[in-house]
């Protein structure tokens, strides 16, 4: 939906090089997507303590964390799950502009929410892939909403009920299935540490 022709952008005074310079790298959004159980959660917060304990500035977003605050008006629909990564797409996309390095946990099973994610971020998205076959997810069952999405009390559930669109040209693809989290966490750091280096191009 288009804003009102009523409201007019205000800029900021404070410049994005400023911004930079105070928090030693650049800002940007890490959107791990993947199936319930791959290990998004996981990753995106040992990530952010990682990023954290070198002195960056970095924030997690989760959506299972975001479910009982902003989204907790929202359900497992299409339409909301559109709604679920649209907002929290914007709000990544602002903590980028802070100067922040936004690690945001969603399955966000459909291709065109995280398109339009990518774009909310302009320039500054990294599509993360985190994957692990069905098979994997549903033996970890960390919530135990595999065994009660396969017996019909959770619906629409990810992958069992419902699609999963995996990306199909993720700047980085981290297998869990087999890797343990120290060896993917590693591959993050590297590559956030690399790209989001002042200077560095964040879209080549
Ligand atoms: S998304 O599809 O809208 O991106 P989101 O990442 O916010 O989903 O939330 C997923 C979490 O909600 C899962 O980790 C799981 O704990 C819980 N959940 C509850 N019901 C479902 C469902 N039907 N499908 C998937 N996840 C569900």
């Amino acid at each position: 939906m288009d804003a009102s022709p009523d409201i007019t952008l205000v800029q900021h005074r404070v410049l994005t090089a400023e911004r930079e310079a105070a928090h030693g790298h650049q800002g940007g959004v890490v959107w791990l997507t993947g199936l319930s159980g791959a290990g998004k959660s996981t990753l995106a917060f040992a990530l952010e303590e990682g990023l954290f304990r070198r002195g960056m500035s970095a924030y997690a977003l989760d959506g299972d964390n975001l479910r009982h605050g902003l989204n907790s008006d929202l359900g497992f629909s299409h339409a909301d799950r559109s709604e679920n990564i649209r907002r929290v797409g914007h709000v990544a996309a602002l903590f980028a502009d802070a100067g922040l390095v936004c690690i945001c946990a969603f399955i966000s099973p459909y291709r065109a929410d995280r398109a339009a994610v990518g774009e909310a971020a302009r320039g500054r998205f990294h599509e993360v892939y985190v994957r692990a076959d069905l098979a994997t997810c549903e033996r970890r069952d960390p919530k135990g909403l595999y065994k009660k999405a396969r017996a019909g009390a959770v619906h629409n559930f990810t992958a069992i009920s419902d699609v999963y669109e995996p990306p199909e040209h993720p700047a980085l693809v981290v297998d869990t299935t087999a890797a343990s989290v120290e060896d993917s966490l590693r591959v993050l750091m590297d590559y956030v540490e690399a790209k989001f280096a002042v200077g560095a191009n964040q879209s080549g």
